[in-house]
């Protein structure tokens, strides 16, 4: 089967390291790039986490640095990935450095190499993305795809209506909303329904590889940082938006209109899911709604273990 040809966009804490990784041993994925950003941790800190993992475990595939802040509203970093983002696991700094073209000229020179080919998974707050819109407006008809792991139908968990990665930016995720880019939401429904439980990590624990004993690692650290209810577990969210990439099956989606709240008093944030479609506006997101969790955990520990051979 065809590649799928991808730019990552991430803000590098320890979900989207689990999600990296799987992307890295899927070998369904022609990674082009990654781009990076500031959100669960400063912009230092998710982009060198990006490049030690990725040269740590042996790939040479390009870090661009992106935004180190929200379009418009200031940034707001999380703490459940611990200060370095990467909770109490230290890599080896890279000697490598960051690609000479920052994210937005990174996400434009290779849709334009890939002539309508490249497709985006974002996993972080949209602003890289925005950004290279509005710089660019032709990005509109070159990027085939956008995978945005954010939002949710119903809840959040930076506001009772908003999800993270929408919350730190809701103006730049409105501009990738009203893109007119084909566009799929993997949001709380779902992912918080894709958690590794604390009797399943043992699974990972005799992995000899690199990959196996890291991603053990970090999912040790989710889990412990959960016992005394202070964070989430390990939650996939970014695992599972990745994962839809190539394994489409693992979600149900729904085709609505959707867009941001960016003006709201109470639901700043929010994602707007016309799932019964009220409003007479033009569909433009499949919105996730249904998930195989088990599917997904098994493909997980599967793809980990190509590392092994
Ligand atoms: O709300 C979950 C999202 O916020 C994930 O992408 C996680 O990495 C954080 O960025
Ligand atoms: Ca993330």
């Amino acid at each position: 089967m065809k590649k799928k040809t991808i730019i990552f966009d991430c803000d590098t804490g320890t979900d989207d390291a689990i999600a990296i990784i799987s992307a890295l041993y899927s070998q369904e994925l022609d990674i082009k790039a990654f781009t990076t950003v500031s959100g669960n941790v400063h912009l230092n800190h998710t982009s060198q986490n990006t490049l030690n993992l990725v040269d740590y475990l042996g790939f040479d595939i390009k870090v661009a640095k992106g935004a180190d802040r929200p379009l418009k509203r200031k940034l707001e970093i999380t703490q459940c990935h611990g200060e370095n983002g990467l909770g109490s696991i230290e890599l080896p700094k890279s000697k490598k450095d960051f690609y000479e073209k920052d994210a937005v000229e990174t996400i434009y020179e290779e849709a334009v190499k890939l002539n309508g080919e490249l497709e985006i998974v974002a996993v972080a707050p949209l602003t890289n993305i925005a950004n290279a819109i509005l710089k660019y407006p032709e990005l509109k008809t070159l990027i085939k795809h956008i995978t945005v792991m954010g939002g949710a139908i119903q809840g959040g968990n930076m506001s009772p209506v908003a999800e993270f990665n929408i919350f730190v930016d809701p103006e730049s995720a409105r501009i990738v909303f009203e893109s007119g880019i084909p566009l799929k939401m993997v949001g709380l429904d779902v992912t918080e329904k894709t958690v590794i439980e604390k009797e399943e990590i043992h699974k990972y624990e005799n992995l000899k590889s690199k990959a196996g004993k890291l991603v053990f690692d970090i999912l040790k650290y989710m889990v412990e940082r959960n016992e005394d209810g202070s964070f989430e577990g390990a939650v996939m969210h970014d695992g599972l938006a990745l994962s839809t990439c190539v394994h489409p099956e693992f979600i149900k989606t729904q085709e609505c209109y959707a867009n941001v709240e960016t003006k709201g008093e109470f639901t700043y944030g929010h994602t707007f899911c016309d799932i019964e479609n009220r409003s007479s506006k033009d569909k433009n997101c499949n919105v996730a709604v249904e998930v195989d969790a088990k599917a997904y955990k098994k493909w997980l520990f599967d793809t980990i273990c190509k590392a092994e051979n």
